[in-house]
């Protein structure tokens, strides 16, 4: 059975104190709803800022199945790279997963698909568990490219790995227009993507990775339609931006399955 995931992006919100009431309020949920009693028996993953992931990692220390991962790492290992944070620096704070290629990233800042194969190099190196985030924008879809799109951003950021590197991926598809937007890809929308995913892994690795490899689904996912995402054969859970700052629904997602 592969793992089941909800998973909080922060992006740039939240003072210190804030993220720690966040994260304290999510573990208190967890705490009386113990994960493994939910069905999916999903685990939940905090994506934060740098500066709350120490915190963070204490305020979840000793909670099963509850994690802390950052939104970015650096591409180079340590060095004279004024402001950025490397993958071991993130390791070192008690985080586990790292978020690769998220739209904004892509798109803000001139992520390609060369610079996010070798961050997800470096994450792996440094043992930390790489979400790699793909997905199309509007016209895109519009022009019946999207398939295509991911595809392209798979093969390239992804599929030059070992099958064993492979199998400690995460993969999250986001399409660009859905997300922050409100307007939600369909629950079938989701579930054909996500079974073309799992399809291109099966042609390149095999079936058994396919089957294993856990395939979130991101973009005005909420409280109010986690539920219908979720119950796809293909969706193992999602990647929440806006409805993960606030512990109420962030918790209604995570019994969503
Ligand atoms: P959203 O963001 O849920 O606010 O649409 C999702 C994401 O960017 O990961």
């Amino acid at each position: 059975m592969r793992k089941k995931i909800v998973a909080g992006n922060w992006k740039m919100n939240l003072r210190l104190e804030e993220g720690m009431k966040l994260s304290s309020e999510i573990v208190e949920f967890v705490k009386n709803n113990p994960l493994d009693s939910l069905a999916g028996k999903p685990e939940v993953v905090m994506f934060t800022p740098f500066v709350h992931l120490t915190s963070v990692a204490e305020v979840i220390a000793g909670v099963k199945g509850v994690a802390v991962g950052a939104q970015n790492c650096y591409t180079e290992e340590k060095g004279a790279f004024t402001g950025e944070v490397s993958a071991d620096m993130i390791e070192s704070t008690g985080a586990t997963h790292v978020l690769v290629g998220h739209s904004e990233r892509r798109s803000y800042f001139g992520e390609t698909d060369e610079v996010l194969a070798k961050k997800t190099e470096v994450a792996l190196k440094n043992r930390l568990t790489p979400v790699f985030c793909c997905g199309e924008v509007l016209d895109e879809r519009n022009a019946g490219k999207h398939f295509d799109v991911v595809k392209e951003q798979l093969h390239k950021g992804l599929f030059w790995l070992s099958e064993d590197e492979f199998s400690k991926i995460v993969i999250a598809y986001e399409p660009v227009w859905a997300i922050g937007t409100g307007v939600t890809a369909s629950p079938e929308q989701a579930q054909e993507m996500h079974a073309y995913i799992r399809q291109i892994i099966a042609e390149k690795y095999n079936a058994v990775t396919a089957d294993q490899t856990t395939i979130l689904y991101g973009g005005s996912c909420n409280a109010k339609n986690a539920a219908e995402l979720f119950a796809n054969n293909d969706v193992d859970g999602g990647l929440i931006g806006g409805a993960s700052l606030k512990a109420d629904d962030f918790c209604t997602i995570i019994k969503s399955f």
